[in-house]
């Protein structure tokens, strides 16, 4: 389906039962084993930033209904269950019927062009309200126009002006809302909060990180992820239903937390890592 957006992640390749798996991993390595539908950013200073802040708001206001009226959202809902005892520890004392967690969002696109992006930009207003959480929500992508900015500021949240790379040291619970990030920014995010008290405050909605591992060469993942490899089995996660719309805009999408209970059992080694291996910074992630 042709659309606005820089980067889709349409789905990811097909599973082969073939014996040369190594060769076929390498191939799918290229992009990770998910495939994205590309199109050329259309230049955006002349035409595309004279849309108002008004159109921008009512464009997400009319995702957010739709998906509040959809199926998808029920369910989704259902499953959000899941996480919710790990938020309400965090109650908030002067809102006790809130709770004290910022959610920071990482890599959402365009919103001002790509519905995909507004999609996903209403959802994570209905994540806060669902969830109750009276933190900070924080925005960044290396591509928001100045008038992205505004609209992000308009609904109270805020915009984070520099690149970290994906490299948040958090100090509460935390959600980190990337849908159709790249792995480096995944692997940042928990390399950077590689400590008990850090990771089990956070939760992370993004790729299925068990993707990655079905899809690329062990040693590749190793190397590039290592934090991602390393936390995949004591990884607990919770699939976003299945499908949505033209199911280019949550595809492929999973909650993902790390019980205390399993990061408790691990030893010297695995928590040394954080000073083994370096978190790259890419100057231009595009998926
Ligand atoms: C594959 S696109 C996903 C866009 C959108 N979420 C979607 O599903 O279509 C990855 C996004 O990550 C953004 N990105 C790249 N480097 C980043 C960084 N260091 N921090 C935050 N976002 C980044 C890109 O600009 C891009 O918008």
């Amino acid at each position: 389906m042709e659309n606005d957006d820089g980067f889709i992640m349409v789905g990811k390749k097909k599973k082969h039962n073939n014996k040369n798996k190594i060769a076929i991993k390498k191939e799918k390595d290229k992009n990770s084993g998910f495939i994205y539908k590309s199109y050329k950013t259309k230049k955006t200073s002349t035409v595309a930033n004279k849309i108002s802040t008004e159109t921008i708001q009512n464009q997400i206001e009319e995702k957010r209904t739709k998906l509040l009226e959809s199926k998808f959202y029920v369910q989704l809902l259902f499953e959000l269950q899941i996480i919710k005892p790990l938020i309400q520890y965090y109650r908030s004392k002067e809102k006790p019927e809130y709770f004290n967690v910022d959610i920071v969002s990482y890599g959402i696109g365009n919103f001002m062009k790509s519905r995909i992006s507004q999609f996903q930009f209403a959802l994570c207003i209905l994540l806060k309200a669902n969830l109750k959480l009276n933190g900070k929500v924080y925005f960044y992508d290396p591509i928001f126009t100045e008038v992205e900015k505004e609209v992000i500021n308009n609904y109270g949240f805020e915009v984070i002006e520099d690149n970290e790379h994906g490299k948040r040291n958090i100090n509460k619970m935390t959600l980190f809302y990337m849908p159709h990030c790249n792995y480096n920014l995944y692997n940042n995010v928990l390399g950077t909060n590689w400590e008990l008290g850090k990771l089990s405050k956070l939760i992370l909605i993004g790729n299925d990180f068990s993707i990655y591992d079905e899809n690329m060469v062990s040693s590749k993942l190793e190397s590039e992820a290592p934090f991602l490899k390393a936390i995949l089995p004591l990884t607990k996660k919770v699939a976003f239903p299945e499908l949505f719309e033209s199911n280019d805009i949550f595809n492929n999408t999973s909650i993902h937390f790390f019980p205390k209970s399993n990061l408790l059992e691990q030893s010297e080694q695995f928590w040394n890592m954080k000073d083994k291996y370096k978190l790259e910074e890419f100057k231009e992630i595009s998926n």
